[in-house]
């Protein structure tokens, strides 16, 4: 952690005040340090009184994202968000983990952006991400799984985040398989997973996810606002997106140990149960190839099992899954 982390990190520990001194031994740098970290933090916009007796006290922090403060929240994670890095605007989080992956950055690595210029969706879409309105970030996952169960990477993202935005926003939402989470039928939340593989081995994944959380009904583009919302429209008020980015990153986190410890088919569970797809009768668009049928379950590897109009059971990995009304 560095020095800002920790500071912000024994802030938030002593709501009423931890002394300059306590900092300083603690931390084991000198008081003249403790108090320039201070006033830089306080240039970042973080609101830090100093009293008398009960020395410095944590009053308020900006709502922007901040890497040493998402650290200080966090603590610490076995593996997801070990590192976390900040930039105020991006082309798309995930290329910039690409980049990472590339340069042999150790997994967990998540990279976090307050705007994107060239966000994108699955299947060549756009994603819009306005400035300070959401969470837009990347994870970079090395995981021992074969190609044909990234899948689950997907489905734990998917788990992890409902349960996180039940916590912070008090907002119940749906899954639409495979990466959609959705609030009154309205999508909140978007997960694109890119994969580098050979044949039998993920190299590694990144995990995109995009969580629109406190734009107004009016900040949609005209053609989203009957399919998209806001965590902000759908609890009432206004959410703390560093206190959800947290939240998020420590589900994903605990998540991922699980498939990591061969407990996929819990995850798996849970998600069937908070899944609208599950029972529907579905449209499939895989590549070149369109059909219909009921989703009936999820496989072992997190791939839909739909039943088809003429009785086959067709394992679906990808493309688009349109429910029927
Ligand atoms: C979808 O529903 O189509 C997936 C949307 C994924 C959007 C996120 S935002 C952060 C990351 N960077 C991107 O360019 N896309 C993903």
């Amino acid at each position: 952690m560095t020095t800002d982390a920790k500071i912000l990190s024994a802030l938030r520990a002593n709501p009423d005040g931890v002394s300059g001194a306590q900092l300083a031994e603690d931390l084991a740098i000198s008081r003249a340090a403790i108090w320039a970290r201070i006033e830089a933090l306080r240039t970042a916009g973080y609101g830090i009184e100093a009293a008398p007796h009960f020395g410095y006290k944590l009053v308020s922090w900006p709502d922007a994202l901040h890497a040493d403060d998402l650290l200080a929240r966090l603590g610490k994670t076995k593996v997801i968000g070990r590192d976390i890095r900040v930039f105020e605007e991006t082309s798309s989080t995930n290329d910039v983990v690409e980049k990472l992956a590339r340069d042999g950055v150790r997994e967990g690595v998540v990279v976090f952006a307050e705007s994107q210029t060239k966000g994108r969706g699955r299947l060549g879409r756009k994603w819009m991400s306005p400035t300070h309105k959401g969470l837009w970030f990347s994870v970079l996952l090395r995981p021992n799984l074969r190609p044909q169960e990234a899948t689950q990477l997907t489905v734990i993202s998917a788990t992890a985040l409902r349960r996180a935005i039940k916590t912070v926003a008090g907002v119940r939402v749906e899954i639409k398989w495979p990466n959609d989470l959705l609030v009154g039928g309205k999508k909140v939340v978007g997960i694109l997973t890119e994969m580098s593989a050979e044949v039998d081995r993920v190299r590694h994944i990144i995990l995109g996810i995009g969580v629109d959380v406190n734009q107004d009904a009016a900040e949609f583009a005209p053609e989203l606002r009957s399919i998209a919302a806001s965590l902000k429209l759908a609890a009432g008020e206004e959410i703390c997106r560093a206190e959800l980015a947290t939240e998020i990153l420590r589900e994903l986190d605990a998540d991922y140990a699980r498939i990591g410890g061969g407990k996929f088919s819990a995850v798996a569970d849970e998600w069937e149960a908070a899944c609208v797809t599950i029972g529907k009768n579905v449209t499939v668009h895989t590549g070149e190839l369109k059909f219909r049928g009921c989703a009936e379950a999820l496989d072992d590897d997190g791939a839909l099992l739909v039943r088809t109009e003429h009785g086959l059971l067709e394992r679906v990995i990808g493309g688009d899954v349109i429910l029927e009304k």
